[in-house]
């Protein structure tokens, strides 16, 4: 009898749950017939990218036949003139998912273990698991919390331990959109022990207005054990290229960039991100479009009656009070995409990213309809 070649990978790889992306437009038109739909489920801009990277798109296309800078040297620098800090600070990634799990790999062994909240982004655990190393999830808070569902930052500060090396903080964080705030996150780091590093996540940090809330990367020059990542894919519109960056002490992003695949960035989106950096007419409207659906959904989802989370994100958790599988089933009907968490251990939750006017309109006739057909 031939032995499954599954078998051969290692424990920590064959026991990992997939990564479960939001359903592709394509997808839900091609198995229900119908055309014309939207997709409020991955977290994307509903801008998509300004016209500054479309343009830097299209003159770098001629040069595609070349690889990549593998040092990214160009937006490096842009980085650094943008945080205040050194090239040798920044590693680059394909998404800020891959710097995540360069991370891991840099720093996780199957000795290790890694900390991070009940709710939190699902890539964590798959980086996690796939090194080998032992996962130790923090109760997140109550239902009935200012921030329910969200960080309890004692909670995960409980479960350091000598053999700890990283804590993930996604603030705000996805898929509850709950944040903490800059005094209660500071305490936190300062706490840490220096045999842990702390990957504080801000991929939607440009989204957030609140005047309580932390720049991370601020604290890089007090906290040698800080990593902060952020990404292109969220209000730079540029989800489809795959581009975020890792800003930490620079030996940190010495070790990142060793695991690191020489060209992990393409060109295209190198080129995207130096020219979307430029574009602060383009973020401004993607954050005031944002600012504006946000007031949107929380009226209409207020006008049906239905609970929803504290967002400071491109995004708002709410929860059905119903299992979620056959609202989303009924909205998926009229063409619209939303985002079911059962795979979080929240079955009775939609996470909706915002969309334009017109999108959330659209989301909101849906989810009346599902909920009072
Ligand atoms: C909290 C958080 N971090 C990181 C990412 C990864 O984004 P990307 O790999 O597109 O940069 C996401 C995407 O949804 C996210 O929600």
């Amino acid at each position: 009898m031939p032995i499954d070649p599954a078998k051969l990978a290692p424990p920590g790889v064959r026991t990992l749950a997939p990564y479960i992306p939001g359903k592709p437009l394509e997808e839900l038109e091609r198995e229900y017939g119908i055309s014309d739909s939207i997709k409020l489920a991955s977290n994307e801009n509903p801008l998509g990218p300004g016209q500054r990277a479309l343009a830097a798109i299209a003159q770098t296309t001629r040069q595609i036949g070349l690889y990549p800078d593998g040092s990214g040297f160009k937006l490096k620098q842009a980085l650094a003139r943008k945080h205040g800090c050194g090239t040798d600070c920044i590693t680059l990634g394909n998404g800020s998912n891959d710097v995540l799990v360069l991370i891991a790999e840099a720093f996780l062994s199957p000795q290790s273990e890694a900390v991070y909240s009940q709710y939190t982004f699902a890539v964590y655990p798959i980086a996690v698991q796939a090194t080998g190393a032992t996962a130790r999830i923090a109760p997140a808070n109550p239902a009935g919390h200012a921030m329910p569902l969200g960080h309890d930052l004692v909670a995960l500060a409980q479960l350091i331990n000598e053999r700890t090396r990283l804590v993930f903080v996604a603030n705000p964080n996805n898929p509850t959109g709950t944040w903490v705030t800059a005094d209660a996150l500071r305490r936190f780091i300062a706490a840490v022990p220096e045999q842990t590093l702390v990957v504080v996540d801000e991929a939607y940090i440009e989204y957030v207005s609140d005047s309580d809330f932390p720049d991370a990367s601020r604290w890089l020059g007090e906290f040698p054990n800080l990593i902060v990542t952020r990404t292109f894919s969220k209000v730079y519109g540029l989800a489809g290229l795959r581009v975020g960056y890792a800003l930490s002490h620079p030996s940190v992003a010495d070790m990142i960039n060793r695991v690191r695949q020489p060209f992990n960035v393409n060109a295209l989106a190198l080129a995207a991100a130096l020219a979307a950096l430029d574009d602060a007419e383009h973020l401004q409207r993607s954050v005031e479009t944002n600012r504006a659906g946000m007031a949107q959904l929380r009226a209409g989802f207020e006008a049906l009656g239905i609970h929803q989370l504290p967002s400071a994100g491109n995004f708002v958790m709410i929860d059905c009070g119903r299992p979620a599988a056959a609202v989303y089933d009924t909205m998926l009907r009229r063409g619209v995409i939303v985002r079911p968490v059962g795979n979080y251990g929240l079955p009775n939750h939609l996470r909706i990213t915002i969309g334009t006017r017109e999108q959330n309109e659209r989301m909101l006739a849906a989810l009346k309809q599902a909920l009072h057909p």
